[in-house]
């Protein structure tokens, strides 16, 4: 049955999920998902037809908008034409893809190694780094997330790891230059001296690499403070430690720029993407390194590998995706929607006394709720949540606004496509429903 032939109704396609599968990060019995049918541009729908604004591009990774037709025809003509081959064959959107990712990240990353996603690309950069440098120890920082497997999940550094601990050995996890609504961020200076403390205290010649997210993700949305990546970059050359850049969800113009490194110029010695490489439409991710790095495996084996790595179809989608980043000149346009973003966030934090900070960065933005602004007491407590915060998920969810809602704040990550008039259509919701978290400002 083709899926345009759906006759299933929502709660049925609910009703069956739930019973047959298991939904991610979740006590089962506390989930509702929405039932979702079609999608196009920033909006999509029920089986019902209810209409929903897609705020969070999916899980920020539908960078391009849904139904993007062009992508859609690469998909459908690289299936008619080779739907697979053995990850030890070489294929044109293999070439390809890996000659227009050299041209578009920073610096001389030149060689990449294709994965099903971002946690698999994690894995990858991981053990590239180990087996380049001959070192073991990798440092991760606090208040990240760099995949659900298990070296990426022992790297991640919020409480989804938690559950899997101890995890894979090794692993070293130091303070993000951000502490919280109440203690604020450190100067570049301040968070560079500890970590260097924390180098020296392990062992500089014992550590790989180091891994960050270049502007951090579900964690909060963190911009690094001015003068932070160039002097880890500068850190990290110092000891020759690698410097990882998790760009899986910050990259492909979330930021305003392909990646979200590149408003530093600085040049990590390997990246990782997946999510807005292919806009989602194919699972598809990749680890990227620097020549240096790529010339090690040249005569040493590299121990790495998957049945579909630089599948033809993800290949294909993401060829196509970055075409139309560019014809569509979607990197620009995050830049400059953005601004318009920017503004939106002001205007509500100039009306709402529960909205404690607003932080954006192109259209990779969250608001965090606060009882009280004197004290920045957060609408919700670390890993919690709250009734208030309950509330407003449910008010996004009745007015048809879909965005994350975690612990005291929510992200506002629409696709890069996305119009004024539809970015107000979004506010004016948002605008209303802090006004049952207003009431809860002493
Ligand atoms: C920064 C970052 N790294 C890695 C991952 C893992 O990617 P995936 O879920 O595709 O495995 C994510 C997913 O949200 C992410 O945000």
């Amino acid at each position: 049955m083709a899926v345009a032939e759906q006759t299933m109704s929502g709660p049925e396609i609910v009703a069956l999920s739930k019973q047959h599968s298991l939904f991610e990060w979740s006590a089962q019995g506390a989930i509702d998902p929405i039932p979702v049918s079609r999608a196009k541009g920033i909006y999509f729908w029920t089986p019902e037809g209810r209409r929903f604004i897609d705020f969070n591009s999916q899980l920020m990774c539908v960078n391009i908008g849904h139904g993007d037709p062009r992508v859609i025809k690469a998909i459908q003509d690289q299936a008619a034409t080779l739907a697979y081959a053995n990850p030890f064959m070489a294929t044109e959107p293999r070439a390809r893809l890996g000659k227009k990712l050299a041209e578009i990240t920073p610096g001389d990353i030149d060689v990449f190694f294709f994965t099903n996603g971002g946690a698999e690309a994690t894995e990858n950069a991981i053990r590239i780094a180990r087996l380049a440098t001959g070192r073991h120890k990798i440092l991760a920082r606090y208040r990240s997330y760099h995949g659900g497997t298990g070296a990426a999940l022992t790297a991640t550094g919020d409480p989804r790891r938690w559950a899997m601990e101890p995890g894979m050995p090794g692993i070293i996890h130091v303070p993000h230059p951000h502490h919280g609504l109440k203690r604020g961020t450190d100067s570049a200076a301040v968070a560079l001296e500890q970590l260097e403390e924390i180098v020296m205290l392990e062992g500089p010649h014992t550590i790989a690499a180091f891994i960050i997210e270049t502007v951090t993700g579900t964690n909060g949305i963190h911009v690094p403070p001015d003068g932070y990546l160039e002097g880890l970059r500068a850190l990290c050359d110092t000891h020759g430690i690698l410097l990882i850049a998790d760009e899986v969800m910050a990259g492909f113009g979330r930021t305003g720029e392909w990646f979200a490194i590149d408003h530093w110029k600085v040049t990590p010695d390997i990246i990782t993407m997946a999510k807005g490489l292919t806009s989602a439409y194919v699972a598809l991710g990749a680890v990227g390194i620097r020549r240096p790095i790529a010339d090690h495996f040249k005569d040493k084996v590299f121990y790495g590998g998957l049945t579909y790595n630089s599948h033809p179809l993800g290949c294909a989608a993401a060829l196509a995706t970055i075409a139309v980043y560019e014809e569509d000149q979607l990197i620009e346009r995050a830049k400059t929607m953005g601004v318009v973003m920017k503004q939106m966030h002001a205007d509500l934090q100039a009306r709402h006394p529960s909205v404690g900070e607003c932080r954006s960065i192109g259209l990779f933005g969250m608001i965090e709720l606060v009882r009280d602004r004197q004290t920045m007491e957060p609408m919700a407590p670390f890993n919690g949540t709250s009734p208030e915060m309950q509330a407003l998920g449910k008010f996004f969810r009745e007015a048809g606004l879909y965005t994350f809602v975690r612990w005291n704040g929510f992200f506002t990550n629409p696709p890069l496509c996305i119009t004024e008039t539809e970015m107000a259509e979004a506010f004016a919701i948002i605008d209303q429903g802090l006004e049952i978290t207003d009431k809860a400002v002493t």
